[in-house]
């Protein structure tokens, strides 16, 4: 049964919705973790063990969450992080997030696996928004891409450092996905359950991978792409090459995937604008602590040097709160938005990001605080979070 949006009260609802419409291909391609999914359920559950210090007889009117991230104004601490394949969770996905997050006044961040391209992308939006960066062997195609970042007025670079190799997630393996998808008779008979999908999908021309198709080298259509994306993540991914491309960019970078205190001081000593403690909403090393359990370590090393933001877990905007507490100045969503997208495209990504500001706000309020600079330790019970 189809839920009027106007009694979608939280994110949940939204994947509840997503579920239903998108197909299982590509649902779980964005609701799933690596190997056993041990880290990508503790992103979420170490959030819930952290309680909160309820305040009364505070004056709370006169709130605000906005803030700056890396210097760029921000209605709350709240940005979309870089989704790949987001054109496959709704039709042209990534335009529909973009556009619903300028119109909120939060930052949308294009990955390099998009569907639509960075050109589409900029054409179909006014304000600027941030691209995400892999870096692949091929060094000729990072630079043009680097380049046509700049030329469509990207503000920022957002560059992932933990993926020079994949995770494996088991759901894509036994789903078939890959490019083009595997046209098994279990996919097609779930295409004929989603005929809101399907009909999305045949009123658009954006169905492959936009930066990438007709960019890189010989690849020029969707079986070149499946073997160039197996071999092109590149395994030998430094730091020398953060300080080339830092410096081609020559704009503000931020750094993804920060998980470790000793990495941390190596991401600072570059002169970024901002790291992000992630571990890639649990997709890549399983076992790994979740991402605010070690947030305060990493504050305590760099926070004084760099701008230190968090994302993974995050479906509330109590985590988001939670996480600004223990020293994060930004946070990104990832599934939070993704979700919003495929229930309802444009109007589900606006949805999100108002219950995320909503939560955040009764939150803050209840905790006696007004804005986020009164945010830190003090609104969390002491013994319930991590140092
Ligand atoms: C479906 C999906 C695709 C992703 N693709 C990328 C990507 O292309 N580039 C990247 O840097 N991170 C990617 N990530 C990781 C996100 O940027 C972010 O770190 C993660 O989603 C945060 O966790 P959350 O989903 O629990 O909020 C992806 C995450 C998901 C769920």
């Amino acid at each position: 049964m189809s839920q009027n949006l106007s009694t979608v009260t939280c994110i949940e609802d939204l994947r509840v919705v997503a579920k239903r419409r998108v197909p299982r291909m590509f649902y779980d391609y964005a609701d799933s973790g690596a190997w056993t999914e041990g880290t990508y359920r503790a992103n979420e559950s170490e959030f819930h063990k952290i309680k909160l210090r309820q305040r009364v007889a505070v004056n709370m009117d006169g709130r605000s969450l906005a803030t700056t991230m890396a210097g760029i104004d921000v209605k709350m601490p709240v940005a979309l992080a870089p989704t790949g394949l987001t054109g496959m969770q709704h039709a042209d996905g990534e335009i529909l997030a973009a556009q619903a997050a300028a119109d909120f006044g939060v930052p949308f961040t294009l990955s390099t696996m998009s569907i639509c391209s960075i050109e589409d992308v900029a054409q179909a939006t006014q304000k600027p928004f941030w691209f995400q960066l892999y870096v692949m062997r091929d060094r000729e195609f990072i630079g043009n891409l680097i380049d046509r970042a700049k030329a469509a007025g990207c503000s920022a670079l957002v560059l992932t450092l933990d993926l020079q190799i994949m995770g494996q997630r088991h759901k894509d393996i036994k789903n078939g996905l890959s490019a083009p998808p595997k046209p098994t008779l279990r996919n097609m008979l779930n295409l004929a359950f989603k005929p809101r999908w399907c009909l999305g999908m045949l009123g658009t021309k954006r169905r492959t991978f936009g930066n990438i198709v007709g960019h890189a080298k010989g690849v020029t259509d969707l079986a070149a792409l499946s073997s160039w994306t197996a071999e092109q993540f590149d395994p030998r991914l430094s730091w020398d090459d953060v300080a080339w491309i830092k410096e081609r960019w020559g704009g503000k970078l931020i750094l993804k995937g920060i998980l470790d205190a000793e990495d941390a001081r190596r991401a600072a000593a570059t002169g970024a604008d901002a790291l992000i403690v992630s571990n890639h909403g649990g997709r890549q090393l399983d076992g790994a602590l979740s991402t605010i359990e070690v947030l305060p370590s990493i504050v305590s090393e760099v926070g004084s040097q760099i701008e230190v933001w968090l994302d993974s877990g995050i479906r509330s905007g109590q985590d988001v709160l939670k996480a600004i507490a223990l020293g994060a100045r930004g946070t990104m969503v990832g599934r939070a938005f993704l979700y919003g997208l495929g229930a309802y495209g444009k109007a589900g990504v606006t949805r999100a990001l108002e219950i995320l500001y909503k939560e955040a706000d009764v939150t803050m309020a209840l905790c006696g605080r007004r804005n986020l600079a009164e945010v830190d330790t003090s609104i969390l019970v002491p013994g319930t979070y991590p140092r």
